[in-house]
């Protein structure tokens, strides 16, 4: 057997450099490639008092050639351009955001990890208007940078199948944020997972407002089983993940039948007595569920392992990303 390598813990490494842009009198400034460093901040910055900000997190994957190829940018500038607008932050300009991510990719090329490593891209967004008195104002100027990170698994120990407490009091966040990639989302999720993860020692709490199953807290949720898949379908209360529309593309692709409704915590543990659940985002790709809690009760999904409908439709999807499989949508471009 290999010995793994020790790996960085995902998101604590940068690569040296970052693209920036500032939007200023109505227009942004043209993006700058600079090391990363400190900024510097006007203490009254509309982000520290309104929380201004939102950003994105995608892939760029290296091939055994060596190319570097970026998985569905043109869908996380998009959601980055709603959250923006949701907001009422100035919207970055698609073009040159797309720009600015290949700029950062073609600077810090060495920084690609190989497969299964992978580039994860941070583009964030902030209001920068000096103003302590502007809750009610929306931010003029604002920051937009990209930051780059090298990564590898996003939930320590790899493919392991996951502990998840079944939540149906609290709420991720506001039902009209729930689209909206922003910091304060997380900061609302981060009390309610710390508390399961000391009490129940899970990874993610799966979030059921109202006993309606929704999303964790940074990723989606689905159940699977043979030729089928159901999901929470879109609205306002939870965030859309690319990687849930690639996965659900892809299924219909197999044949599988794909729901796309609404259903609540009874119909799931019914479900997981013979199926699979599993996360999907960015981060977690596809991560098998091997326990969910639900008020105090532990439920074992799919013998307590990741499921092998989960495993292949991951491998899959893993295939299409490391250009292993064919690109049948034009999801991969190449920098
Ligand atoms: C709250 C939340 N839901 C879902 C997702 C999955 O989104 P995506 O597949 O676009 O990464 C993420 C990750 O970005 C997230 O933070």
């Amino acid at each position: 057997m290999t010995s793994q390598p020790q790996r960085p813990a995902f998101g604590t490494v940068l690569t040296s450099h970052m693209a920036v842009a500032s939007h200023q009198g109505g227009r942004w400034s043209a993006s700058e490639i600079k090391p990363v460093a400190p900024l510097e901040l006007s203490p009254a910055a509309h982000v520290l008092h309104y929380a201004s900000t939102c950003f994105e997190g995608f892939k760029a994957f290296r091939r055994a050639d060596g190319s570097v190829h970026i998985f569905r940018m043109d869908r996380h500038i998009q959601r980055m351009r709603q959250s923006a607008r949701l907001l009422v932050l100035p919207e970055p300009d698609p073009a040159q955001l797309a720009d600015m991510v290949r700029a950062v990719i073609t600077r810090c090329r060495d920084a690609v990890p190989e497969a299964p490593g992978a580039l994860y891209l941070r583009p964030i967004l902030f209001g920068t208007t000096a103003n302590i008195g502007a809750a009610a104002t929306p931010t003029t100027e604002a920051a937009l940078i990209v930051l780059a990170s090298p990564v590898w698994d996003y939930f320590s120990g790899g493919v392991k199948p996951l502990r998840i407490l079944v939540d149906a009091e609290n709420t991720r966040s506001a039902a009209q944020m729930g689209m909206v990639k922003t910091g304060g989302n997380y900061a609302a999720a981060l009390g309610p997972t710390l508390a399961a993860r000391a009490k129940h020692q899970v990874d993610q709490v799966l979030f059921c407002p109202g006993g309606q199953v929704q999303e964790t807290g940074a990723a989606n949720f689905v159940l699977i089983r043979d030729g089928e898949l159901l999901t929470r379908g879109l609205d306002s209360t939870f965030l859309h993940g690319v990687t849930r529309d690639s996965l659900l593309t892809m299924a219909r692709d197999l044949g599988f039948k794909v729901s796309e409704r609404t259903f609540d915590v009874k119909e799931m543990l019914e479900w997981v007595k013979t199926g699979e659940a599993a996360l999907s985002g960015t981060a977690a790709v596809l991560a098998g569920v091997g326990t969910l809690i639900y008020r105090g009760t532990e439920h074992r999904v799919a013998g307590g392992e990741v499921g092998p409908i989960t495993r292949s439709l991951r491998a899959q999807l893993v295939a299409i990303q490391q250009g292993e499989a064919a690109d049948r949508h034009g999801w991969l471009e190449r920098v």
